[in-house]
């Protein structure tokens, strides 16, 4: 039986959909205690009520994931590799010290938040990253402790909210945004917790991305912290590039950063399998910031949940004489024809309108 389909609220005012968190029917919860997880529970309130000692507060044991759901043409919902994200939420658990949540239950988990609240998926939209529903799956460490331990409860919870681009540079056109390079600042410690996606890599982010921002540029970039030469990711989402070819004739490169610190992105995943179904080259391999610097990518983007696909204009950094140096990528303003083809596939298939490989989509 195909599932039920309920039409997008009308009292939302889907135009104006941004980057930003709005009011749904609520999100479901389980706790762990006692060696396994109980039952599901529902609440229609935004709240979860916690020691003041949790472990999750005190000690930062949490972390999340991000995934969303977007609406076809027939009105159905569809999940978006749901299962990619159950795997690292339990690669992130593993390092942070907290119970494995098991995949049955974190589809299930998914699953209701997003049926419940299926008024809040967007319109259908050819290009699914100019709408679609955030599913922000959370485990946190609610037990109660003074010492420095994993604590005896855990909760894990999935909340949606509709959503906007991040960058507002999803859809068609897709004009590009600057980056520019913390130079002060080392998210990730080699053999430390840059694959977690826990909320403590995010925080010491915030200052240095606001400080950007104020200077004009939209996203920022790390490099490895041993080095400090080679690239790692955004703070927001993962590297991408398309190498320069020495011959128009030639088949694109994608080249995607290997690097023991980035989290591993579902969409840089999938932006791989797409460009391997084109018949261009993937090369996974480390990436020296001096070959940005020397003009060696055609085109640059930014790639994750959130940011879907970011068309990259330009990079700035600070050079060994304390210089500001900035990179022009393309045009210098829009995304390349490479970006908007990866662009124009990922969301076609998101969105329906493109076959994209099997066990990608999911009802939701
Ligand atoms: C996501 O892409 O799901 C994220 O978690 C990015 C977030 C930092 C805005």
């Amino acid at each position: 039986m195909a599932p039920q389909v309920v039409a997008p609220s009308a009292e939302f005012d889907w135009p104006k959909l941004a980057f930003d968190l709005y009011p749904t029917a609520g999100f479901v919860k389980y706790v762990w205690k006692d060696g396994s997880w109980g039952k599901q529970e529902w609440s229609d309130s935004p709240y979860l009520n916690m020691h003041i000692s949790a472990v999750g507060i005190q000690y930062g044991a949490s972390c999340f994931e991000g995934l969303k759901a977007f609406r076809h043409e027939d009105g159905q919902v569809k999940l978006f590799r749901p299962d990619e994200n159950s795997a690292r939420l339990n690669h992130s658990a593993a390092a942070l010290s907290m119970p494995e949540v098991p995949k049955d239950l974190f589809l299930e988990a998914v699953h209701t938040a997003v049926a419940r609240n299926l008024q809040f998926v967007p319109p259908h939209a050819p290009y699914g990253a100019s709408g679609s529903c955030y599913v922000r799956p959370t485990l946190i460490a609610t037990g109660a402790e003074l010492g420095l331990v994993a604590g005896r409860e855990f909760t894990f919870f999935v909340y949606v909210t509709p959503l906007g681009s991040l960058y507002g540079s999803a859809g068609g056109k897709a004009p590009g945004v600057d980056a520019v390079v913390v130079h002060d600042f080392d998210r990730a410690a080699p053999m430390g917790t840059g694959t977690v996606k826990a909320g403590g890599n995010y925080a010491p982010v915030l200052k240095y991305q606001a400080r950007a921002k104020a200077q004009g540029y939209a996203i920022t970039l790390h490099l490895d912290s041993k080095t400090r030469t080679q690239i790692d990711e955004f703070s927001t989402s993962n590297f991408i590039a398309i190498k320069k070819r020495d011959h128009e004739s030639d088949k694109p490169t994608l080249v995607y950063p290997k690097s023991e610190s980035i989290l591993k992105s579902v969409t840089a995943k999938s932006l791989m399998d797409i460009a391997r179904s084109l018949g261009w080259n993937v090369d996974h391999r480390p990436i020296a910031f001096q070959e940005v610097v020397d003009g060696g990518f055609e085109e640059v983007m930014a790639c994750g949940t959130a940011a879907a696909i970011t068309p990259i204009r330009s990079i700035t950094y600070l050079k060994d004489d304390g210089e500001q140096a900035k990179v022009s990528i393309g045009d210098g303003q829009n995304a390349g024809p490479r970006t908007l083809e990866l662009l124009q596939n990922l969301t076609g298939i998101q969105a329906g309108n493109v076959e994209g490989p099997a066990g990608w989509l999911w009802p939701a």
